[in-house]
């Protein structure tokens, strides 16, 4: 992906060393070359690597004491941190748009046009399905005590059958409902990482997976994507390297690139963990929402019958985020661990909720149709605005999902996220989703509001970028000879 080739020299320099530790190429304990040295064999100015050196002891990626040098360490796992990733702003902005001023740190100003949310208001068949009469099956459940930790039986077949969709073969007490994707992964990485294990995740990514990774200890390994998806011709090796043990993708419109990864590269994943053991977290949180109809290549799980992939899923981005129901379909031998690790999280997901689920699988054909009918037109107006008014920027066109993923020509993301709110736009720029801070000059924009209000915020956009990039000086009316 474009993007990390940017920036000062001393930040680039950083990186390169990060990603080198993170790969395990350099060792944790090395001893780093002295300043000078360093400066020469880059051909840098001494300075740059002392910024750099400085940069990575802040981060506590180095450590030093006069007489040893510089040595190379993890930094420690910094709850901080994690409480300050972008997860914490999507809440505040929901409440903006409730019509409640939100208030507090990260609170959007009114009038703000927000393309940092991928979520979609519920569809209209949530409304239906809550208005429908649940008689007898109301009654039932509510004849029960009301735990049931392994998620309602019913729901489960409506997942298994969900999945069978999608060619993976699973059966109902292979699937354990979660509150939403989100706890999905947060179950997974509760049995799976160590405070200090290496996780590899694609970069960029869904800052959530980030954020719970992180909060059990996780060192985030990245897996780059390009315009395909997951670079998996680096990911064997940087398993041996990092000696990771989990994988967490979303090859189905990935979130925020859109990107469909392709057959022979889910195969290589397949391959991967077939080989090595890692185990694959497989989101496929956005596969419903196909907006041209091109359909999705087999899942991971299933092109991997002697692996270990745990397929997660939710109703969050096809139905509604506030239904909180996602899954898991587990190996029969996960089963147990994960039914487990969820009663001791929460005794199990809302059932009421989960009834409402059932209803919404029933007719999820219907459902993503009206969810592609509703979104393409505001992807294609957003796409079409960019390239009117921005047309130095580079914007893909995803065929699902709900978000876009640009790349500014030149200058920074983050600053020109700021620069952008000031305007009344608030977008995410690339190092928020991203495991090292790259992606700096990517910005993801989702387009789940109306098609004229796209508009509009393209033109906030595009006044903010001219602010933000000076055209360069015109050429003097003066003839120079
Ligand atoms: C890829 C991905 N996974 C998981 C989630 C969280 O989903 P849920 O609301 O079901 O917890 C999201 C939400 O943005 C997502 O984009």
């Amino acid at each position: 992906m474009s993007g990390d080739d940017d920036g000062p020299l001393y930040l680039r320099i950083a990186d390169g060393l990060k990603r080198l530790i993170d790969r395990g190429d350099v060792a944790l304990g090395t001893v780093l070359p002295a300043e000078r040295s360093l400066a020469r064999s880059l051909a840098v100015s001494r300075s740059t690597v002392v910024a750099a050196y400085e940069r990575l002891k802040r981060d506590g990626w180095l450590d030093s004491r006069r007489g040893s040098g510089t040595w190379v360490r993890r930094p420690d796992p910094s709850p901080e941190r994690v409480d300050a990733v972008a997860t914490g702003r999507l809440f505040l902005a929901a409440d903006g748009q409730r019509g409640r001023p939100a208030t507090g740190p990260g609170a959007l100003p009114p009038d703000t046009i927000d393309l940092s949310v991928a979520a979609l208001p519920a569809t209209r068949a949530v409304r239906r399905a809550i208005d429908e009469p649940h008689g007898p099956e109301l009654d039932a459940l509510l004849a029960h005590h009301g735990y049931l930790p392994h998620g309602l039986p019913e729901l489960r077949a409506a997942v298994a059958a969900h999945l069978a969709g999608r060619g993976l073969s699973t059966t109902p007490d292979r699937v354990v409902i979660t509150t939403g994707a989100h706890q999905a992964i947060s179950l997974i990485a509760r049995q799976t990482v160590q405070p200090g294990d290496s996780v590899i995740v694609e970069s960029p990514t869904f800052p959530g997976a980030l954020d719970v990774l992180r909060r059990f200890g996780a060192r985030a390994v990245p897996l780059p994507l390009d315009d395909q998806g997951v670079r998996t011709d680096l990911l064997e090796d940087l398993v041996l390297r990092s000696g990771a043990r989990l994988l967490y993708v979303a090859p189905d419109f990935h979130n925020p690139t859109g990107a469909v990864l392709p057959l022979a590269r889910r195969e290589t994943i397949a391959r991967v963990a077939e080989r090595t053991g890692i185990i694959v977290i497989e989101d496929q949180s956005m596969a419903d929402l196909d907006l041209d109809g091109d359909g999705l290549p087999a899942s991971i799980a299933s092109l991997a019958p002697d692996g270990t992939v745990l397929t997660i899923g939710s109703t969050a981005k096809l139905c509604w985020a506030g239904l909180r129901i996602g899954w898991i379909a587990a190996p029969s031998d996960w089963v147990m661990r994960t039914l487990a690790t969820k009663t001791v999280a929460d005794l199990g997901s809302p059932l009421l909720d989960q009834l409402l689920a059932v209803r919404l699988l029933e007719q999820v054909d219907a459902i993503r149709a009206e969810r592609a009918e509703e979104l393409r037109p505001r992807r294609d107006a957003l796409v079409a605005a960019l390239r009117d008014r921005l047309p130095d920027w580079e914007v893909p066109v995803p065929s699902g999902g709900l978000s876009l993923w640009v790349h500014l020509p030149s200058g920074n993301a983050e600053e020109f996220a700021e620069l952008a709110l000031e305007h009344g736009v608030a977008v995410v720029p690339g190092p928020a989703l991203s495991v090292d801070d790259g992606n700096r000059r990517a910005i993801r924009m989702a387009y789940v509001d109306e098609p004229a209000r796209l508009v509009e915020a393209v033109g906030r956009l595009a006044d903010a970028w001219s602010r933000f990039e000076p055209a360069p000086p015109r050429p003097s009316a003066r003839l120079l000879i």
